[in-house]
């Protein structure tokens, strides 16, 4: 996807949604513009999510709407954002987004952040005076770390960058600002030739990747950082934490020295761009066969078996976008109040997952 320094893509312009959500009002992708002077330039003032969209057989489906958009509001909530949008209000402009759009799959980027007032500008970095502003655009995109790498695996390398302490920046909340630390780790990979960092919380501990949260397969567990580590509560992170126990292979979740790193049986990456990532190799120490693993393989086919809507999710899941959109026609020519579920109901098997605050959850620990 990216040349070998990292420096420019080969790939096309992405297929755009030429249509973009702003405060509850449609405008074109040309005129979703912001004033240089605003404040989130400065100083990073924004939350932002990133959410797939999924082509099945009945239309495209939105991976795990809901939870995205609780932790959109939940970052929002940390920053001191008091923003008057609902979780109902955000999920509905993201489907509805999918279906001016047309596209059968595509990444959905909601951000809130704070701009300029342009009658009465403030410039410090006192951020309360600034008005809040939020968009929801969508563009296809397609394999994060290459098409190659989901059966292949990557190299990647530990970042001498370490992650955010929890009392500086919480890693908790998805905010731009974060990114900055992101793209150290980033930058460093791709120009020492690795596909991705993973870096080590303050106190040396494994952490997270640049844009992914981590796995570590041993002795036919995974484990997985807990959010103490400086990670990013990844909803791809739960949905991986349900496969496993519904595969009934055990899930821990407990700090991870670096050196257990390079003797693990496998390691895998997770998260919404990269989905789920074998990773090959560690700083040149080849990890098992060198090749994705037999654990990461049965998760990471069940995960797009899911995705794809082939099999049923442990969870109300997906939203299938056009029916949504159907339901909600046929519901207001019934009485014009009524709304469409969200997520598709459960039908059986395990425990239905709808709680939005699920990514939050520890699950055992060592
Ligand atoms: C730093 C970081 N950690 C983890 C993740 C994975 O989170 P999710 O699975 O919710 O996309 C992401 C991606 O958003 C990320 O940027």
């Amino acid at each position: 996807m990216f040349t070998k320094d990292g420096k420019a893509k080969d790939i096309k312009t992405p297929k755009i949604v030429q249509e973009v959500w702003h405060n509850g009002e449609w405008v074109n992708w040309n005129d979703a513009r912001v004033h240089v002077m605003s404040h989130v330039l400065h100083y990073g003032s924004s939350v932002f999510e990133g959410i797939r969209c999924y082509s099945t057989k009945r239309g495209p489906a939105i991976f795990r709407l809901r939870e995205h958009m609780q932790r959109l509001l939940n970052s929002a909530k940390i920053y001191r954002m008091d923003t008057d949008l609902s979780l109902d209000q955000l999920n509905e402009a993201a489907i509805e987004l999918v279906n001016r759009g047309g596209l059968e799959q595509c990444y959905i980027r909601p951000i809130i952040f704070r701009s300029l007032d342009e009658e009465r500008p403030a410039f410090g970095v006192n951020p309360f005076p600034n008005p809040l502003d939020c968009y929801i655009g969508a563009w296809d995109w397609g394999k994060y770390l290459g098409d190659e790498a989901i059966e292949q695996g990557v190299d990647v390398c530990v970042s001498t960058w370490n992650r955010l302490t929890p009392n500086s920046m919480p890693a908790m909340a998805k905010s731009g600002a974060n990114y900055m630390n992101s793209q150290l780790i980033k930058m460093e990979a791709l120009l020492n030739g690795y596909a991705e960092g993973i870096a080590l919380d303050d106190r040396g501990f494994v952490s997270e990747g640049s844009g992914e949260n981590i796995f570590v397969v041993a002795g036919g567990k995974v484990i997985t950082p807990p959010l103490s580590s400086s990670i990013l509560p990844g909803i791809t992170r739960d949905s991986v934490i349900q496969i496993a126990r519904e595969l009934d292979i055990p899930v821990v979740e407990t700090g991870i020295q670096r050196a257990a790193l390079y003797v693990a049986d496998e390691i895998f990456f997770s998260g919404t761009a990269a989905e789920i990532t074998p990773i090959r190799s560690v700083d040149k120490i080849q990890i098992g066969t060198g090749r994705r693993g037999e654990i990461t393989r049965r998760i990471q086919e069940v995960f797009f078996q899911i995705t794809s809507g082939e099999r049923e999710a442990p969870g109300p899941w997906l939203t299938y976008a056009r029916e949504h959109k159907k339901q909600a026609e046929g519901s207001e020519s019934n009485n014009g109040h009524h709304k469409a579920e969200i997520a598709e109901p459960k039908t059986s098997g395990a425990q239905p997952d709808t709680d939005p605050m699920a990514t939050y959850r520890a699950v055992a620990t060592d």
